[in-house]
């Protein structure tokens, strides 16, 4: 049995680009979430990663937008991503930071996506260390 916690993966379902007019189901945002869902069943990802819909992760400038965190991990904020093109490399990336003990891959590890579109990392609560330090007084 894995020691690993579970990665979450939130996905902005309502994320849409700048002059979409169609219905809400229709959105880039609903349909990376299926696909995601869909091609990580299809893998077997499903018993490691739990994925969850969201109404919006506050980066509606950057459709379509999905997160990765899992407890005491570094968290991925990624976005510029779309339906159809990128759900390979988001899988991809899952399984890499499933691997990671800290949630931290290598730039060059990463798929083009994550690289391209990362927009935040942000560390786990209570983090100290890897990357992390105390600010001294001047
Ligand atoms: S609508 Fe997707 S982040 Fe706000």
């Amino acid at each position: 049995m894995s020691t690993q916690s579970k990665t979450q993966i939130y996905i902005c379902k309502t994320c849409k680009p700048e002059g979409f007019t169609g219905e809400d189901g229709d959105r880039p945002g609903n349909l990376l979430a299926k696909e995601l869902v869909a091609a990580a069943r299809a893998k077997g990802l499903n018993v490691d990663v739990e994925m969850k819909a969201v109404d919006c992760l506050s980066v509606c400038t950057r459709p379509c937008t999905v997160t990765f965190s899992a407890e005491g991990k570094f968290t991925y904020i990624v976005g510029d991503l779309e339906p159809g093109r990128d759900v390979d490399d988001l899988l991809a990336f899952s399984e890499l930071y499933g691997a990671a003990t800290d949630g931290i891959t290598t730039w060059r590890e990463r798929p083009e996506c994550v690289r391209k579109h990362t927009i935040a990392r942000v560390p786990p609560i209570g983090c100290a260390g890897v990357l992390v330090s105390e600010i001294e007084d001047s």
